[in-house]
């Protein structure tokens, strides 16, 4: 089947984010070190990108590095630090040419100063383009980004900004690092893992999940398009009947 060919147009989600997982354990199974994976991970953000663009998708976001992720050994962090500055400079010029605007989330003051320095160098070339955003979270988590909403929230009650009365959903939104983003329509995790790690926990409250049984260095374009044409055959309620949608 022709994935891409049959997915309606009119109907694409404006925001897809995506945990990218089991890079470790396909390097694994070709006798390879777990580097080896996230080096060929590389391909499956890029082709993904791609297809998202292709598609007309506003924001793509990619789960690049957790805050948990710092657990790891050092020599893996590194390789990961490196590999995400090597794609950026490599990745800039088709970003320019596909109108590609990048934007992250996360605690990136806790990166290595090299990586900070290009990201910020990216975000600020990319700044005016229009057309689809790149979130990379990095140094993310749900519940470092809801204890920081936290902190800004606190002082905002105490020096009488925030009238409490007032607090809605809205007002906490404004706190999220994704204030600015709308919220994801679709979440693709790879690798057979179905957890949410994490991730989004806020934002993904009526985001459709979808798990696919790949290694993410094998994801690739058609993947990405399957996902879309079986998102688009669910069908979501909102907490509302089958009948009432008709
Ligand atoms: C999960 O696989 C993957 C990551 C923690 C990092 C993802 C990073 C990349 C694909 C490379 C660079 C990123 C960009 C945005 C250019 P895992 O190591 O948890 O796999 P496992 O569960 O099999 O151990």
């Amino acid at each position: 089947m022709n994935f891409k060919e049959s997915i309606d147009k009119n109907n694409i989600p404006r925001h897809i984010a995506i945990i990218m997982d089991g890079n470790g354990r396909w390097a694994k199974k070709q006798g390879m070190k777990r580097v080896f994976g996230h080096k060929n991970g590389v391909r499956s953000v890029s082709d993904s990108l791609e297809a998202a663009v292709e598609l007309g998708v506003e924001y793509l976001t990619l789960y690049a590095f957790s805050t948990e992720n710092w657990n790891r050994p050092k020599f893996e962090i590194n390789a990961l630090m490196d590999l995400l500055v090597g794609s950026l400079e490599k990745e800039l010029p088709k970003m320019q040419e596909n109108n590609v605007r990048l934007q992250t989330i996360g605690n990136t003051d806790s990166l290595p100063s090299n990586c900070k320095r290009k990201l910020l160098d990216v975000i600020d070339k990319t700044k005016d383009n229009t057309g689809l955003t790149l979130v990379l979270a990095l140094s993310y988590s749900s519940r470092w980004e809801t204890s920081e909403a936290l902190k800004k929230f606190a002082i905002d009650v105490k020096s009488g900004k925030i009238d409490i009365d007032k607090i809605d959903e809205e007002t906490l939104r404004n706190y999220l690092e994704t204030k600015h983003i709308p919220d994801p329509e679709l979440m693709l995790r790879t690798s057979g893992e179905s957890r949410i790690s994490n991730f989004l926990l806020w934002q993904m409250a009526y985001t459709e999940f979808m798990f696919i049984d790949k290694y993410w260095p094998e994801f690739r374009k058609d993947d990405f398009f399957e996902s879309i044409y079986k998102f688009q055959n669910r069908e979501r309620r909102f907490g509302k009947t089958s009948d009432q949608l008709k």
